[in-house]
C-alpha cells in the first residue's frame, strides 16, 4: 500500500527504546522540530506492535527484571498477559479499542502513561511534547488531522533529495 518512497521512511524510524533527547536529535537530523515529533508519534494511534518492541519495559527495563517504573502498572499487568518474556510473534493493538481508527485517543493514552514504548513515554519528558499531548487528550486539542497532514508532508519530503531518513 505504501509507496517505495515511504517505506524507506517508515523502516529507518528511530528504535522503539530512544528516549526524548535521542528521538529530538533523531528528528532533527532529518529536518524534522519537536512539533513533528510528537506529532508524527500520533501515528501510533493506529496498528500493532510485536511484543519484542516493547517487552523490555515490561520485564527487563534496567538489567535487573524490573519494569518501566513509567509505564502504568495496570496497563502492564494486561501487557504481561498478552506478551511472556521471550514471545517474538504476538501482536498488540498500539491504541487498544481504536487501533483501527485514525483519532486523537493515542494522546489520551500517553497522558495517561499507556504509550507503548518507550519513545511514547517519552513524550511526557519534555515540555513541548508534553503540553502537545495533554493539549490533544483533552477536548479542546482538535489540531491533530491538521498537524498530522502537516508533518507528514515534510517527513515525506526527507530524503527526495537527500537520500532517505
Ligand atoms: C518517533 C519515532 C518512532 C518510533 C520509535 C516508532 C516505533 C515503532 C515500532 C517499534 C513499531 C512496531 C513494530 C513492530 O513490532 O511490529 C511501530 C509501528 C507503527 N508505527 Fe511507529 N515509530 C515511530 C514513528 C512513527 C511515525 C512517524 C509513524 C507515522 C507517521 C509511525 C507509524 C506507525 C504505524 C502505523 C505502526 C503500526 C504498523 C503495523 O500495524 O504493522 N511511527 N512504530
Amino acid at each position: 500500500m505504501l509507496c517505495i518512497q515511504a517505506e524507506r521512511t517508515f523502516t529507518n524510524l528511530p528504535p522503539p527504546f530512544f528516549d526524548i533527547s535521542q528521538l529530538k536529535s533523531s528528528f532533527a537530523s532529518k529536518g524534522l522540530n519537536v512539533k513533528d515529533l510528537v506529532v508524527l508519534s500520533g501515528g501510533h494511534t493506529i496498528g500493532t506492535s510485536h511484543c519484542s518492541s516493547f517487552s523490555g519495559r515490561l520485564y527487563n527495563f534496567t538489567g535487573k527484571g524490573d519494569m518501566d517504573p513509567s509505564l502504568d502498572s495496570e496497563y502492564a499487568v494486561n501487557l504481561k498477559k498478552k506478551c511472556k518474556p521471550s514471545d517474538v510473534n504476538t501482536l498488540v493493538e498500539m491504541d487498544p479499542g481504536s487501533f483501527k481508527t485514525f483519532d486523537e485517543e493515542y494522546y489520551t493514552l500517553v497522558a495517561k502513561r499507556r504509550g507503548l514504548f518507550n519513545s511514547d513515554a517519552a513524550l511526557l519528558d519534555d515540555k513541548e511534547t508534553r503540553d502537545y499531548v495533554k493539549l490533544q487528550a483533552t477536548t479542546q486539542g482538535y489540531t491533530f488531522f491538521k498537524d498530522f497532514g502537516v508533518s507528514m508532508v515534510k517527513m515525506g519530503n526527507i530524503g527526495v533529495l537527500r537520500g532517505g531518513w
